[in-house]
């Protein structure tokens, strides 16, 4: 859209479109901390082939390449994510350029060759997909022999108020069902993915959500600068009560960070230890 947007506009917007007019970059559950974890228990370097599933603007990718200078495939199926990926990488180092590939894809079929990949990962992003069971399917076949598939993935350690779930659910635009962990490891279990690696801790929660009002100001500041005033404050309080939700969503939730063995081997039963 070309022309300034009005009061009206950033009502009506969606919350994907709002979030990208902010330049909202989305991150993974956990943050840098949860790629930092999934670089380095994988065991990946800078002669490996990665693929990030869901890139969305491909924070992950950025950050996997920065920490380890590995080689990364980063696909999602909305073109307009693969081509803000694409703009960020044009402000990339040289150097680290040629080390990425944003491509538009679908994970439910991904047209990679099997057994190409030494790590295959998302940031998240299996909750947002159709037929998850499939996805890791595919998740398995792209990855090595003894390679690693990883996810961060969100769940809840107890179950919310039903209004503030179909609040969350209205907001974001899908059905979550998910309601423990037990549901992703088994969703990986399934696929005979070998548990290798698992991280689990409690999502940030602001009670008195003095830092919500002040990063809903600081975000509109910085993208919405040349706006007038009106149009700032409506952005303001729209950010505030998404962020809100959010937070108070954040309460009732906890993440992993799974990284999942590719053994090809026949495996044998341990009574103590792995
Ligand atoms: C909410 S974002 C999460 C991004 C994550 N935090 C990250 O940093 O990698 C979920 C992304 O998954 C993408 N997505 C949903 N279904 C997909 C599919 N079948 N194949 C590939 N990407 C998909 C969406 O377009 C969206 O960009």
């Amino acid at each position: 859209m070309n022309r300034q947007l009005t009061e009206k506009d950033i009502i009506d917007m969606s919350y994907v479109d709002f979030l990208a007019l902010l330049n909202e970059t989305n991150r993974p559950p956990g943050g840098k901390d949860s790629v930092r974890r999934i670089a380095i228990n994988s065991f990946i370097d800078s002669n490996s082939r990665v693929l990030h599933s869901g890139c969305n603007t491909g924070y992950c990718s950025f950050e996997i390449v920065h920490l380890v200078k590995c080689n990364v495939v980063a696909i999602d199926i909305n073109k307009n994510m693969v081509l803000a990926a694409k703009n960020k990488l044009k402000l990339e180092p040289n150097l680290f350029k040629k080390k990425f590939s944003f491509q538009v894809g679908d994970a439910h079929k991904l047209k990679f060759k099997s057994d190409s990949f030494d790590l295959v990962f998302s940031g998240g992003s299996t909750a947002f997909m159709s037929d998850p069971s499939r996805v890791v399917r595919e998740y398995k076949k792209v990855c090595k022999p003894y390679g690693f598939v990883g996810d961060m993935c969100l769940f809840y350690k107890k179950l919310p108020p039903t209004n503030l779930l179909n609040k969350v659910n209205k907001l974001l635009n899908i059905k979550i069902k998910h309601w423990g962990k037990e549901y992703w490891l088994s969703l990986y279990n399934n696929e005979d993915l070998e548990l290798y690696y698992d991280y689990t801790n409690d999502m940030p929660y602001d009670p008195t959500n003095k830092k919500i009002r002040e990063y809903s100001k600081k975000m509109v500041e910085l993208s919405l600068d040349n706006y007038p005033n009106n149009v700032k404050r409506v952005a303001v309080e729209k950010l505030f009560e998404y962020m809100t939700l959010f937070n108070k969503n954040n309460k009732y939730l906890s993440y992993c960070v799974l990284l999942f063995r590719k053994d090809i081997s026949r495996k044998q039963i341990s009574l103590f230890g792995k």
